[in-house]
């Protein structure tokens, strides 16, 4: 190693420990770092590949702005879905750790709800009502992601339809539990049982996902691990708040800015609500006081659950 620094001399002994720990051999090892190219910025994040996925259907521009929102929201849920994995499958949830994984969580829902301005006001009204046409009849309400954010957070039976959510407490299957969740029935005729195309499809190509991941987080969802913590750690302030704010981050904040957009583009002034691409009823279907979706029921009193979202509505009512 003549002509060599002492410190490089060190990190080769140590590298020919580790290849020989595994039965590999250094040299092919060095050789590799010989040929192998620099890395590039371009390549790491495949941005050749990212910017090639927006494809518009029509020649609207501004589809390709819808377009792209929803690919940059669809990879947040990702990354939320990380922070939520990270959570159950922690073998000792610190509440420290608990707590730093519920704000990763949070601020990217922030980032949600404080970037849907470039849905909001970001397109031009008459262009989207146009392209929107040509996606009949998908919808948002077919991310596989949004459904997952909830299955990670909670029972199954605190996602069933407000109305017979009740009747469903304890004891009842997660198949039975999943049949009735609030988005399965918002997407229903409730007088003929028949479901909107768009349901039919998702279900079609997620049904049997969702049900492998909810009979897995069974007692496992991220309010379970909260009511499994010490009276202790479940008195933390800290922590009740954190879950507490994103329960409104998801349940009522992103809700309310998503529903903005369907008032901006579907409510023309003096006419009936368009029908949305997926078919629900969404007046009724979106509001956060009409589905009472709360993921930590426990952290909130009678009076606040009762209240769930209300004000929005008398705001709209009065406008
Ligand atoms: C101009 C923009 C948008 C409009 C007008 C709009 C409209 C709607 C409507 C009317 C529904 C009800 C289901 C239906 O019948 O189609 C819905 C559901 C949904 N949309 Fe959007 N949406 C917009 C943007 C987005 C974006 C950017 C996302 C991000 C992924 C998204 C995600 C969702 C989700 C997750 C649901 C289901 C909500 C629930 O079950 O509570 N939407 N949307």
């Amino acid at each position: 190693m003549e002509g060599i620094a002492p410190e490089i001399a060190e990190k080769v002994r140590q590298l020919g420990e580790k290849f020989k720990n595994s039965g590999q051999d250094l040299g092919s090892y060095l050789d590799g770092l010989l040929y192998d190219k620099y890395l590039t910025y371009w390549d790491y994040i495949h941005l050749d590949t990212l910017l090639s996925l927006q494809n518009p259907k029509t020649h609207f521009p501004d589809e390709e702005i819808f377009i792209g929102y929803h690919q940059i929201t669809e990879i947040y849920f990702k990354l939320i879905i990380h922070e939520q994995k990270q959570i159950v499958e922690a073998e000792e949830l610190s509440v420290s750790f608990f707590i730093e994984k519920l704000n990763r969580i949070i601020r990217y829902f922030r980032i949600l709800a404080n970037s849907f301005d470039v849905m909001i006001r970001g397109m031009e009204r008459e262009q989207f009502l146009k392209f929107r046409m040509a996606l009949l009849p998908a919808s948002g309400f077919q991310s596989a992601q949004f459904r997952m954010i909830e299955i990670f957070s909670t029972p199954l039976e605190n996602l069933v339809h407000t109305d017979i959510r009740e009747n469903f407490r304890n004891h009842k299957s997660i198949e039975e539990l999943f049949e009735n969740v609030y988005w399965k029935r918002g997407a229903t005729d409730l007088e003929t049982g028949e479901k909107t195309l768009t349901l039919k499809q998702f279900e079609k190509k997620y049904t049997n996902r969702f049900l492998r991941s909810a009979n897995r987080l069974k007692q496992n969802t991220i309010y379970d691990k909260f009511q499994q913590l010490s009276v202790e750690d479940k008195d933390n302030n800290t922590l009740r708040e954190a879950l507490r704010t994103l329960d409104t981050a998801v349940n009522v904040n992103w809700l309310l800015v998503h529903i903005g957009a369907a008032q901006k583009y579907l409510i023309a002034k003096n006419k009936a609500a368009a029908p949305a691409t997926g078919g629900t009823n969404w007046k009724q279907f979106l509001p956060p006081s009409f589905q009472r979706i709360t993921f930590f029921p426990e952290l909130w009193s009678e009076e606040e659950l009762k209240e769930w979202g209300k004000h929005w509505v008398e705001e709209m009512i009065t406008q």
